[in-house]
């Protein structure tokens, strides 16, 4: 502790900022806050933090006394064939941005902490778990299976562990966020989910602690998937035409502008229910996810070519 206090370095705007790192700490800094009448924003991460993380950050501390950031890579949410140990972990960067960025409170735990009786070789069947089937069998869930159990169970134990106001999300895990929101409903946490826009590099590409890993020439393509979803936007103004026809002129685009990108999913969906629409009349929710080499990204952009009504 004092050991990373001394890697940090000077204190930025928050002095006093807490670094919890058991669900004891954490919880006492939230009963002294809530004592003195204040209310908390969580904003949950798995560190590796960049501007897209700290505009839910500024957002929390906005709209909430005490913001308070996790940060906590959930091994339950990796599958099998994905390299957990490979997501990167910058713990010493990521204290001192929340401390330049204000945050009152870090809440970063061990995985013993956070799953003392599971035996993580058999989390599936061992643990008690969070789902909510339907919205996590569409887009992302089909190629990442058992991933938004995972999501879903930690998030709900972030929840009872913090007991906040308010929880941020980020827009680019869109589907994330729809399903968050649904467990909250159906479970009654008493926390306002806030979706926060998605923070993009200067040429469109989505912030992501995933873009470390692209090779220069794949990092060259990746800002094709913003390009894809802004020439579905302009066809869907333009036309509406049937989700088919917008799918396969993204299609082509990405084999242009991302020649070395192999596409997991394009879909167009209803931004509710997440099912699959045919047309483009109503609101709609573009989405993809491609894999460059071993890096699999994904974005969405949410159409409404409804005429206005004025
Ligand atoms: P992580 O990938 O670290 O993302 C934490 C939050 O930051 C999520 O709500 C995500 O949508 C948001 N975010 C990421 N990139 C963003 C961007 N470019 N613009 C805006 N917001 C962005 O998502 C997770 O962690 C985990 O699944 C978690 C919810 C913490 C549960 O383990």
């Amino acid at each position: 502790m004092e050991n990373l206090k001394r890697l940090i370095g000077p204190a930025g705007p928050s002095e006093m900022m807490n670094v919890a790192k058991t669900i004891e700490e954490i919880r006492r800094f939230v009963r002294r806050g809530r004592g003195a009448g204040k209310t908390i924003g969580l904003v949950p991460t798995m560190g590796a933090l960049h501007e897209g993380h700290l505009s839910l950050i500024d957002a929390a501390r906005k709209a909430c006394d005490l913001a308070v950031v996790s940060i906590f890579v959930n091994p339950t949410q990796f599958g099998p064939a994905e390299d957990l140990s490979r997501y990167p972990r910058t713990p010493e960067a990521d204290l001192a941005l929340c401390r330049q960025r204000g945050v009152d409170a870090v809440f970063m735990p061990s995985v013993e902490e956070i799953y003392p009786r599971t035996d993580m070789a058999e989390a599936g069947q061992s643990l008690t778990e969070v789902s909510v089937s339907k919205l996590s069998q569409t887009l992302c869930g089909r190629s990442r299976p058992g991933h938004f159990t995972g999501v879903c169970t930690v998030v709900a134990k972030l929840f009872n562990i913090v007991q906040p106001d308010k929880a941020f999300f980020g827009a680019k895990d869109f589907q994330q966020a729809a399903i968050i929101r649904r467990l909250t409903a159906d479970l009654d946490f008493p926390v306002e989910i806030v979706l926060c826009p998605t923070v993009r590099e200067g040429d469109g590409l989505a912030m992501s602690s995933r873009n470390a890993h692209l090779a220069p020439s794949q990092r060259k393509g990746a800002p094709a998937l913003y390009g894809a979803l802004r020439l579905a936007e302009r066809m869907i103004r333009e036309s509406r035409p049937p989700a088919e026809a917008v799918i396969s002129a993204m299609r082509q685009y990405l084999a242009t502008h991302a020649p070395e990108g192999i596409v997991d999913y394009i879909q167009i969906v209803d931004p509710d229910s997440l099912a699959d629409v045919a047309t483009t009349i109503s609101r709609v929710l573009v989405a993809l996810a491609v894999k460059l080499g071993s890096t699999r990204l994904i974005d969405n952009m949410a159409v409404d070519a409804r005429p206005s009504k004025a």
